[in-house]
């Protein structure tokens, strides 16, 4: 029996041992065991196809498979078989993350191969490929990418999560490497047919606020503008942003493909939440483009492995993203819609102090939409839950201030940061003196949009379930409209 068949029977003969008291419904998770992030997001033959991030042995991270699933509507997953594990002299150690590319009518995995041998870390980039997307078969000649490339450029311990993409017929990746004095770079290579691989150059390299390491790149282009996504490791927090221990950020500007170095025009954060690493895109149905992350971060408890209920990690909700005003916006992904069952639809309910409880309206699988005027008001409060066991919102007209927080809400999540911060805040400017909030509650899991444009995502492990919601405003705030849905 190989790697991949030890791994399947094991999930087959575990399964039935998960907890799934906190598992999201809708979400992309593992039948068992860990995940981290996605890898291998594609479009293929008229279905979305993510791998991800797998150490099915257990729910803390271990040597690194590729679990796999595939969706219509990337809501709805099937689960199908393990598509990588490690054991090959190159990936030994974790088939670390990558990406996905069809050429010919196959689906190619360019992935990183991650060996420890006494000291010595490699990563080295390397090639699966499947004719019929689900059984895969590594290269004879992996590595594709390794020392020779990146002598005088970067360090083999240290150079991962290519990221695979097709532009004017030639094919190109970019990778993730880290400079002599520790800051992050992003190297781009170019190949003419997956196997033989040149470096091209230096992307971009950070400076020394923007963290130690860079992992999982993604460049793409949209509306106008190419846009460089990456996960930095211990990036300095600055005002409201880069709270976490490992942070995301975009990068938007464009692309000198003579030089090949990336001419930055503005950056920020991608997602104000506390739980939201290593987002990877795919071009979609219709030529949308589409981002999915791993839901958790880095280094803190996870209430679900502490309570032995042998999973830990899900995916965020897919989302669209587009570019307006050199920013990248994201909101949920449309099939969200198709997919909702009204029960609840109101509209100018008056807010005040004396708070409305509308109970039992939040269910553990909830699409929630609310317009609030301010009107005069300074503050509006949304808390979900019961009692004292709430998550909450809190809006501030004057600093024009969300904040999310986690503090009063179930199972406490540490780590090893300075501070472990159980809340995030956010500016959002209101349109036309409204705020458009919309919330998608899965099972351990809020994430919050905001004006279709920006997001934070939070998980979250209630000790006692509660479904109520309680509005109130500081003054007589107008909640123009809410809707509330249960996702099928
Ligand atoms: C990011 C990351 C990647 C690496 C993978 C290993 O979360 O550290 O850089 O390939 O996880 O699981």
């Amino acid at each position: 029996m190989d790697a991949v068949q030890k791994a399947n029977q094991y999930i087959r003969e575990k399964r039935t041992e998960v907890v799934d008291e906190y598992r999201n419904h809708f979400h992309l998770m593992a039948p068992v065991g860990w995940i981290n992030d996605p890898n291998g997001f594609i479009y293929f033959r008229g279905e979305y196809h993510l791998f991800y991030q797998f150490y099915p042995y257990d729910s803390v991270w271990g040597p690194m498979h590729w679990g796999h699933a595939k969706s219509k509507d990337l809501l709805h997953w099937e689960e199908l078989p393990v598509a990588l594990a490690p054991g090959e002299s190159y990936d030994k150690d974790g088939c670390f993350s990558g990406s996905a590319i069809e050429k010919d009518g196959k689906l190619y995995l360019m992935y990183t191969g991650h060996t420890v041998v006494g000291e010595q870390v490699r990563q080295v980039q390397c090639l699966a490929v499947s004719e019929d997307g689900i059984v895969f078969k590594k290269y004879a000649q992996n590595p594709i990418i390794a020392e020779e490339h990146i002598a005088d450029v970067a360090q083999i311990d240290d150079f991962r999560d290519p990221k695979v993409f097709q532009r004017e017929g030639h094919f190109y990746s970019v990778v993730a490497a880290k400079t002599a004095e520790s800051r992050g770079q992003i190297l781009l290579f170019e190949s003419e047919d997956l196997l033989e691989w040149q470096f091209s150059s230096v992307l971009l390299e950070g400076d020394d606020e923007q963290g130690v390491m860079w992992e999982c790149p993604d460049l793409f282009h949209l509306d106008g503008k190419d846009v460089l996504i990456l996960s930095p490791i211990e990036m300095d927090k600055k005002g409201l942003s880069y709270w976490n221990t490992s942070s995301t950020v975009a990068f938007i500007g464009a692309v000198d493909w003579q030089t090949g170095r990336f001419i930055v025009e503005n950056h920020h954060e991608i997602d104000h939440g506390v739980d939201f690493y290593a987002p990877q895109t795919c071009l979609g149905k219709e030529d949308k483009r589409i981002m999915v992350a791993w839901m958790q971060m880095w280094h803190r408890t996870m209430p679900t492995h502490d309570l032995g209920h042998k999973w830990s990690g899900s995916m965020t909700l897919p989302r669209e993203l587009f570019v307006e005003k050199n920013r990248l916006l994201q909101r949920p992904i449309q099939t969200l819609y198709q997919s909702l069952d009204i029960t609840l639809q109101k509209e100018n309910l008056e807010l005040s102090e004396q708070p409305i409880i509308l109970e039992k309206v939040i269910s553990d699988q909830t699409y929630a939409a609310l317009s609030i005027a301010m009107n005069d008001a300074q503050e509006v409060a949304l808390l979900f839950g019961h009692g004292g066991n709430t998550l909450e919102f809190h809006y501030s007209a004057e600093e024009s201030l969300v904040t999310v927080s986690r503090k009063n809400s179930g199972w406490k999540i540490s780590g090893n940061e300075e501070e472990t911060y159980d809340f995030r805040c956010m500016r959002v400017p209101l349109v036309d003196g409204k705020l458009k909030v919309e919330i998608v509650r899965d099972t351990s899991s809020m994430e919050w949009f905001f004006n279709d444009s920006t997001a934070m995502s939070f998980t979250f492990y209630e000790k006692s379930k509660g479904h109520d919601l309680m509005l109130s405003a500081s003054d007589r705030a107008v909640l123009t409209s809410i809707k509330i849905g249960e996702i099928q």
